[in-house]
């Protein structure tokens, strides 16, 4: 029985943000420009409350100017929208995210699509999203997710994937549909999978690399995995979990790590798989937006 190698997005996550803080540095000294990242969070949702705090500690600590917006889960959507627009006028800001999902009377379409797409760090806007499927995607935001997940299978297996069956698992906006846009890009022949496919089990059997994005914890078991397969673990659920005797609420992925780790070649953790590799790639999109802004990039 091998073990697989678990990939290390925390550290993976750190090294980037190292490279990130040090080019923040100099674009200030050299062109007097900080990247601005500004956040809005609507509501009391306490997972959104988690992120939006990594979010902005680690744009901190890259050295951008960064601001939070919070408003409360009752606010008008018109109030939402001249925030956006203002921010959009802003020129010391260079992304704006707003933190899904939202509070249900609020319609989550009109306001990502209200970003201007210069400033769509997240990629959410069908502008970002069209260029990405046309495989513009050097033209193109990426969302953070897929983005972090393509650069830690790209590691493990180099950056053309020809000949390499990719499985995506869930048909997301935010991961599955991108992740497959990347990954197709690369070259990968990719199956996209939902909870309406038949077989699942089995058509993840043929995969060489696995994104499991559904929220269904340690759905992914051992005998779905082709020995040898790179597994990318995308679910951040919460859970009940048993430590030393006692119950305690833990993170658990969608794939169960123990059992699969005794098949795959590398597979992410949860925590500290994906999730710091989001946040870190939100900052490259961010400064990125900032070289754009300036004529620094074409
Ligand atoms: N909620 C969960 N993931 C994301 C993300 O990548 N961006 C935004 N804006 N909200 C999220």
């Amino acid at each position: 029985m091998t073990t697989a190698k678990r990939i290390d997005g925390k550290a993976k996550a750190a090294e980037l943000a190292q490279s990130i803080t040090v080019e923040t540095a100099a674009l200030l000294a050299e062109h007097g420009i900080k990247p601005g990242l500004a956040v809005v969070i609507i509501g009391e949702d306490p997972a959104s409350q988690v992120y939006v705090r990594n979010k902005k500690r680690t744009a901190e600590s890259c050295g951008f100017h960064s601001v939070q917006h919070t408003l409360e889960a009752d606010v008008l959507q018109a109030d939402v929208l001249t925030l956006i627009d203002d921010l959009n006028a802003d020129k010391s800001i260079h992304g704006i995210l707003v933190q899904l999902p939202l509070p249900g009377h609020l319609d989550e379409q009109r306001i990502t699509q209200a970003i201007d797409p210069s400033k769509d760090v997240d990629g959410f806007h069908f502008i970002n999203i069209g260029k990405l499927t046309a495989g513009l995607t050097d033209d193109a935001f990426v969302p953070c997710t897929p983005a972090g997940c393509m650069l830690m299978i790209q590691d493990e297996m180099g950056s053309d994937l020809s000949g390499k069956n990719a499985v995506v698992i869930g048909r997301s906006n935010i991961v599955g549909k991108p992740m497959a846009s990347l990954l197709l890009q690369a070259n990968a022949t990719v199956t996209i999978t939902h909870s309406r496919t038949k077989n699942l089990a089995r058509v993840v059997a043929g995969a060489d690399i696995v994104v499991a994005a559904v929220g269904r914890p340690e759905m992914v078991k051992r005998d779905w995995v082709k020995p040898g397969a790179v597994v990318i673990d995308v679910g951040i659920n919460r859970v009940e979990k048993t430590v030393d005797g006692e119950k305690k609420m833990g993170l658990t992925g969608d794939v169960d790590y123990n059992d699969v780790s005794s098949v795959a070649s590398a597979i992410t953790p949860v925590p500290g798989g994906v999730g710091p590799m989001t946040i870190t790639m939100l900052m490259a999109n961010t400064l990125r937006s900032a070289r754009l802004a300036a004529g620094l990039e074409g």
